[in-house]
This record gives structure tokens, sequence and C-alpha cells, in this order.
């Protein structure tokens, strides 16, 4: 639903263009070809004593290469790879590496932004089919047409994008950094934020800026998180704490219920995965509500295991983050495919903007 506090401009632009018609892929299915819930694959063919891993750590150490996985790759990804984080922690741990291959197991646009901050590295994706519908919302010709509307303007960026919307931005952010660094920006600055309308509402709230236009796109999975979902799961167990990424169609919902008092304010925590595994650690709530995409709970139950996280939406799986299967990490590591590349001009104008969204916030969270 499009609300009166976003971009009227992006509400025009997207219903011309390529964005807000994004139609997801198929349900998401396991090696077996059944739907994926989130639970792990085979731990005998998959898990860490498997031929299948030892297979994996075999050809890994043969080609000095480092293995990234994003929090939400099925859980034998997670658990054979070297580091695993949020975008913002894995764009860190590329950058700071000295493996001379980087196999990033997440989705196509974190392994673009891997080879923008390590461009003498070779970077592989195991499906280059992975994509994202967030970053499919913006390309760099809207991006330019909406930057000629408002000269002067900041453009940050959610790193949700392709490397040439990067290089039309002057700041890029994740969601568990999107506050500071629009902090960064002066305050009678406009700021074009793009293209996630509920992190970018999020971040107007957070910062009480009325400047901020924010485009209308959104990602499939966290609107289908939706307010209906959250009442039903919040109204079921009301003592629940509740973890929401930003994404979420039900933040604004969820901040709603808290003002209204049918959730205790500080039960209302809105996180990226990161954070939310620093607050899964730290955190003492028997039974914790998650509204993200289902590969997190994997992560959050490792780090809290006396915890009891339950998916707001136990259907919200990324099929994209799903492509990236344990076969495909083995055909990556064997035939050096597939290679992310991209090209030099468009790298070095992308490598500014990234790179002012890695020095901007507290690490977030990353093994
Ligand atoms: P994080 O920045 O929290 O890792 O999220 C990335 C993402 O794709 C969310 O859908
Ligand atoms: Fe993109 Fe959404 Fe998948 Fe994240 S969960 S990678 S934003 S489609």
């Amino acid at each position: 639903m499009l609300s009166a506090e976003h971009s009227e401009n992006g509400a025009a632009r997207n219903a011309a263009g390529a964005g807000g018609s994004v139609s997801p892929p198929g349900e998401t299915r396991d090696p077996d070809g059944r739907p994926y819930d989130g639970r792990p694959y085979d731990p005998r063919r998959y898990g860490p004593a498997s031929p299948w891993a030892r297979e994996v750590r075999r050809l890994a150490a043969e080609q000095d290469a480092v293995i990234l996985a994003h929090n939400y790759q099925e859980p034998a990804i997670q658990d054979i790879a070297d580091h695993v984080g949020d975008s913002l922690a894995l764009s860190r741990i590329a950058a700071a590496s000295t493996a001379q291959v980087i196999v990033f197991c997440g989705v196509h646009f974190m392994a673009e932004t891997a080879k923008i901050l390590a461009p003498d590295r070779t970077v592989l994706i195991p499906d280059a089919r992975a994509g994202c519908s967030l970053a499919d919302q913006i390309d760099a010709e809207q991006l330019r047409a909406w930057k000629a509307e408002h000269p002067g303007a900041v453009v940050v960026s959610y790193v949700n994008t392709t490397a040439e919307v990067k290089a039309e931005s002057d700041l890029c952010c994740t969601s568990s950094n999107a506050v500071e660094v629009v902090e960064s920006i002066p305050a009678d600055v406009e700021v074009l934020f793009g293209p996630d309308m509920f992190l970018g509402a999020h971040v107007r709230r957070r910062t009480g800026r009325t400047n901020l236009h924010v485009w209308l796109g959104e990602c499939h999975v966290h609107a289908g998180i939706s307010a209906k979902a959250l009442t039903a799961a919040t109204d079921a167990v009301p003592e629940a704490d509740l973890f929401i990424h930003p994404e979420c169609g039900c933040t604004s919902s969820a901040i709603h219920r808290a003002e209204e008092g049918a959730v205790a304010p500080e039960r209302v925590k809105v996180l990226s995965t990161g954070q939310m595994l620093e607050a899964a650690r730290t955190g003492r709530a028997p039974t914790v509500l998650v509204a993200t995409e289902i590969g997190m709970l994997h992560q959050l139950r490792k780090v809290a295991p006396g915890t009891d996280f339950r998916p707001v939406n136990p259907g919200a799986a990324c099929q994209y983050m799903k492509m990236i299967t344990p076969e495909a990490l083995v055909r990556c590591l064997r035939e050096g495919k597939d290679e992310v590349e991209v090209p030099g001009p468009i790298a070095r104008r992308a490598r500014r903007a990234v790179e002012r969204m890695v020095a901007i916030g507290t690490p977030a969270d990353g093994e």
C-alpha cells in the first residue's frame, strides 16, 4: 500500500517504470524438490561431517577461497561458510579479506558490492541468477530522472541496488546503518532515499526529516510479512519480544500497536539481520517473534539456543537466496563460475558511495 508520506515522484515513476510490478519467482524448494520451510537440508548429505562438506573445504583451500554467507542462506551453506553476516558485515569482511577468491553465497548485488570493494580479487557467486526483487525496483535511468527533479539533493541508495544505481548515488547504506548515513547529511539538504519504502519510512521516523523523499519500492518477501500476520503472532504470544527487519510491511503497524499499548514498546525492536543476532545474544525473552526471511532463524537459534524463535510469517522465504544450493557451491568452486564483473568506470563511481557506507555506523554482526 502506498502512503502519502512517500515521494509522489517515486510513485509516479514506479507506476510508469519497471519498479512496483516485480513478480516474485516461483515457490522456494529444497534440493529434493520439497517446499522450503527454513529447516536445514538433510544433515547426512550436507552436515559438517558429510562428504559434501569435506569437498567444499578441500576445493576452497586449493583455490585460496573465502566463503561468505548471508544470514538468509540455507543452514548447510551458513555452516560451511568462513563468515556469516548481514550485508554490511559481509561487505566489510570482503574488503578486508586477503583471499584470492571471494565466494559470495548471497544474492547478486551483494557479490557485486564485494567486487566493487575488492576489484583485484576474483569474486564468484554460485548462481548468478540469484537476483533481488528490491534491487529490480529502480534502474540508473530512473534514478537520473529522479535526481533531475531534485537538483542539489543527496542520493542515499540502499545496498540492495545494482552497481549502476550505486554509481549514480552519493552514499549507500544497509538496514544496519541507514539512520546514521542519513544523519551524516546536513539537516537542510534534501535527500533522495531508495528503493525500499518501508526502510525509508523507518529512517524518516527515526530522523524526523521532512526533506527525505522515498522511492516506492519493496521487497516481495518482506512486504509479505504483513500487519495482519504480525497482529495474529503478537496476539498469540503477547509477552514475546519482536524482532522486525525494517524492510517489512508490518514495521509501521508494530510501532502503532506499541503506541496504542497492545505490545509493550520496549519489546518492539527494529533491527537489521546482524543487529538481530546481537540482540539475541544479550536478550532475556523466552520467546521472540521474528519478522524477516526465515533463513535468519538458523543463526538466531545457534546464538541463543534457550530462546524460542518463531517466524511471524513461516512462508517468508527468499527464492533468490535459496538458489545458492549445496550443489551450486561445489560447482562454483570446481568450475570458477559464476564470476561477477563490474565494468571499471561504474565500479570506480560506485566505490565512493560504497566506501562511505562501510565507514559509517557501528560494525554489524559477522562471525
Ligand atoms: P541485511 O542488510 O539486514 O543483511 O538485509 C539484506 C536483505 O536483503 C534484506 O532482505
Ligand atoms: Fe532481495 Fe528481499 Fe531477497 Fe532480501 S529478501 S535478497 S531484499 S528479494
